[in-house]
């Protein structure tokens, strides 16, 4: 009998239940539910959008799942001269605001028994020191057992003074029994020179397998669905190959402005936005082989192999466009141009539109583009991945009579309205000639599945606090990713041009349309 242990033995062990045996299952079985261990988050930012919007939400979300052991700790690091009461009024607030599950009055009384707030700023050394004793009175009244992950939600430039704060302070020291791990948000530097210092900064303070880099893509559920599609059926991998595929389109369009991100946002623009992680992930997972296992380093060494493929064209004139929105149009809402959004440079050249051809120099998709376009202020939101596949090699059908036949596509939405639609073509009923027209077949995640997909933080903090990496980037895929994006912003840059303008609800740049047009292609309409 003493093997069946419950899950609660197991968290006053002090153990993490991916470790926990159960001899009726198989403790590598991926459908067990991941309970975290003792622990606690640090979050610095703690004011931001982010934190409010995405990372406070997701630990209650987490908590009311039952995934965060009883005695959480959440500790919040700012400027304001807060009370922790004071402070736990503005996390239940936003947590009601924004939480994905139902706001349970008892998980959040367990949830705020565990809320701390340390009031200091980035270069103060007693307030780490004060943030030090916190954390070891977490450990006293919630047992979180020196397991301690900090979360950098703040500007890269602060990243070195918190780092060396946190390693003067003792607060980043890992020892036998107990865990100390740092999260870093995006963008990982502004091109490779600053990424690489960047990671040289953290990696002094903290061991490379205790750093874990946020791209949220990564964590989306239909993001991992593509993992699924692809290796878990036998029908797709035999046609997803330069035999068959002619191109593929990922877009991620999104229908806002930049709101009030103009800080964050004017000089890095859309390709160093999301085109550099975002868009490059979501392509090497499209393209690369079958990883040996779904562990960290089988899944990083396959996507590292797409990006250390991947090529740009030599004349990044004709195979990359950008844009910046101009006023317009979105439905009934008048949208300002981006040049008079608030705090923006009247003058700035900061592109809200990307787009780019890049090709994978590998046996599987020789010849065959990868066509990424990103924008703000776009038609709609949607995010996509469109494999076009080549036309068929002979059509026995009187030619007017395939007049609407396209080319099939299997189409992997990751938002909204999650799911994968195929289409082809098929006759259209009645009638006395062989008609044939394009049709889709459409899986959708809400009508198939009855619970809701948990938001990309839920899935990532967890992974942080049970050190799981495999939805992380590592330091290489960021050194390729920037690789392969340089030689673009530089080309950009020496045009010292404004990029073109689109107007606001549109579907980007006259010279994105023109820039496939020229291959003989157009971009989907999503
Ligand atoms: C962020 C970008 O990484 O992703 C934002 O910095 C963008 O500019 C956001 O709006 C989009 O995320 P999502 O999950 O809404 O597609």
């Amino acid at each position: 009998m003493t093997e069946l242990r419950t899950l609660r033995d197991s968290q006053d062990a002090g153990e993490s239940v991916s470790t926990w045996t159960n001899p009726l299952r198989d403790p590598r079985d991926l459908r067990l539910a991941r309970i975290a261990g003792p622990c606690s988050l640090v979050i610095f930012g703690i004011t931001g959008d982010l934190a409010r919007k995405k990372l406070m939400p997701a630990v209650y979300d987490l908590a009311n799942r039952g995934l965060l052991p009883p005695g959480f700790g959440l500790t919040g690091f700012a400027r304001r001269d807060w009370t922790d009461e004071h402070f736990v009024n503005f996390v239940r607030e936003n947590i009601e605001q924004h939480c994905r599950t139902p706001f349970r009055e008892s998980t959040w009384i367990n949830l705020a028994k565990g809320i701390r707030f340390v009031r200091g700023t980035f270069d103060d050394a007693s307030a780490f020191e004060r943030l030090s004793k916190t954390v070891n009175e977490l450990d006293r009244d919630r047992g979180t057992r020196g397991n301690h992950a900090f979360y950098m939600s703040i500007p890269p430039s602060s990243f070195p003074v918190v780092a060396q704060q946190l390693a003067a302070s003792g607060l980043s020291h890992s020892s036998e029994h107990a865990w100390r791990r740092v999260i870093i948000e995006k963008p990982f530097g502004h091109d490779l020179a600053s990424a690489r210092e960047l990671d040289r900064v953290v990696s002094e303070v903290f061991d490379p397998n205790s750093v874990f880099r946020i791209d949220h893509y990564l964590g989306k559920e239909t993001v991992q669905n593509l993992l699924a599609f692809r290796f878990a059926n036998a029908m797709y991998e035999p046609i997803w190959n330069a035999n068959y595929v002619d191109h593929v389109q990922i877009t991620m369009a999104e229908d806002i402005g930049i709101g009030g991100r103009a800080g964050y946002y004017d000089g890095i623009g859309a390709a160093r936005d999301v085109i550099q992680n975002h868009l490059l992930q979501l392509m090497a997972l499209t393209a690369m082989e079958e990883p040996v296992s779904f562990r960290a380093s089988d899944l990083t060494a396959e996507k590292t192999k797409v990006l250390s493929a991947i090529r740009l064209p030599q004349d990044l004139a004709a195979n990359t466009a950008r844009g910046q929105y101009a006023a317009g149009w979105q439905g009934s809402y008048k949208a300002v141009g981006y040049l008079e959004e608030q705090g923006i440079d009247p003058q700035s050249t900061t592109e809200t539109y990307a787009a780019v051809r890049l090709d994978v120099d590998t046996r599987r998709w020789a010849g065959v583009p990868f066509y990424l376009r990103t924008g703000k202020r776009l038609g709609k939101r949607v995010t996509e991945i469109a494999v076009i596949f080549k036309r068929a090699p002979h059509l026995p059908f009187e030619s007017t009579a395939v007049r609407e036949l396209g080319s099939n596509a299997i189409v992997i939405r990751v938002q909204p309205d999650e799911g994968v639609t195929m289409r082809f073509g098929a006759k259209v009923p009645g009638g006395t000639a062989m008609e044939v027209r394009d049709v889709s077949m459409d899986f959708s995640y809400g009508r198939s599945f009855t619970e809701s997909s948990p938001e990309a933080y839920e899935r990532l903090i967890l992974d942080v606090l049970l050190g799981e990496p495999p939805l992380f980037p590592t330091t290489q895929e960021v050194d390729l990713s920037w690789k392969i994006l340089d030689p673009i912003e530089e080309f950009w840059s020496s045009l010292g041009t404004q990029p073109q303008p689109y107007r606001a609800g549109t579907w980007g740049p006259a010279e994105a349309d023109a820039m496939l047009a020229r291959d003989n292609r157009h971009w989907r309409l999503p």
